[in-house]
């Protein structure tokens, strides 16, 4: 969710105000989301970059969502949407993880779409840590280094109740993916839009599905071989993979 700070200086406000714009967007999304029938929807809102912001960005940042997390509760529960976190949440300020604890918590029976938020996300850290937890076992002679294998290693990481990414769509111009879910996006068809978050409409998450279903996923088969429904070896979408 790329662009909240230039969407508000070409308009001449302040950047917290791009913020508190682009956190309607989210809104928006999320409800478009779960209304077309997405089961998973994640949302890059921190990384463990933006911690080097200036201070009072970062806790304009921090303060929004904990808005987010009060104002839109009820509706997220009606809407069947169960909140989720990936990133080191325990490095939020504690204010700010109690009321995401609580957001989780007060969400927990949704069964319509799984909304996960990345806050204080780096994938290259998740990547490293779980090799670290799977080394400290390895030490420990409770796993076998042979037994590795990647369903293995991503039940070591945050993101291992999703499935992984079909659909990656970034705003503000940039053709990055800027340590987003990098292990998880191994087959993502990625979708860069050169309009700022505030902008994201819900008929631009609409059109982007659009341009989705119209792409072939191959996953290293032929063209041939899709169209003859060959199986590939491995099914990155299964999230029991
Ligand atoms: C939103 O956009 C990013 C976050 C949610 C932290 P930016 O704040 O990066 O906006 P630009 O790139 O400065 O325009
Ligand atoms: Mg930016």
């Amino acid at each position: 969710m790329d662009g909240n700070g230039r969407w508000a200086r070409e308009r001449g406000l302040a950047r917290v105000e791009g913020h508190a714009e682009g956190a309607r967007a989210v809104r928006d999304a999320v409800e478009t989301a779960a209304r077309i029938g997405v089961e998973y929807l994640t949302l890059y809102a921190f990384s463990v970059a933006n911690w080097a912001r200036p201070r009072g960005e970062v806790e304009a940042l921090m303060r929004l969502l904990v808005d987010f997390a009060k104002k839109e509760r009820s509706e997220l529960r009606s809407l069947g949407i169960r909140v989720n976190v990936i990133g080191a949440l325990e490095d939020l300020p504690t204010g700010t993880r109690h009321a995401v604890e609580d957001l989780i918590r007060y969400t927990a029976d949704g069964e319509k779409m799984t909304l996960t938020l990345a806050l204080s996300y780096g994938g290259r850290q998740d990547i490293v840590e779980a090799a670290r937890a799977l080394a400290v076992r390895a030490r420990a002679g409770l796993v076998l280094p042979e037994e590795i294998d990647e369903s293995f290693f991503h039940r070591e990481m945050t993101t291992r109740t999703l499935p992984d990414v079909d659909l990656l769509i970034r705003t503000g111009g940039e053709s990055r993916l800027s340590d987003f879910l990098l292990y998880e996006a191994a087959y993502a068809e990625l979708v860069f839009l050169p309009i700022m978050w505030p902008d994201f409409k819900p008929t631009t998450l609409l059109e982007s599905v659009e341009l989705f279903s119209r792409k072939e996923r191959r996953f290293g088969r032929t063209s041939d071989q899709v169209v003859r429904g060959e199986a590939a070896a491995f099914d990155p979408l299964d999230p029991a993979e």
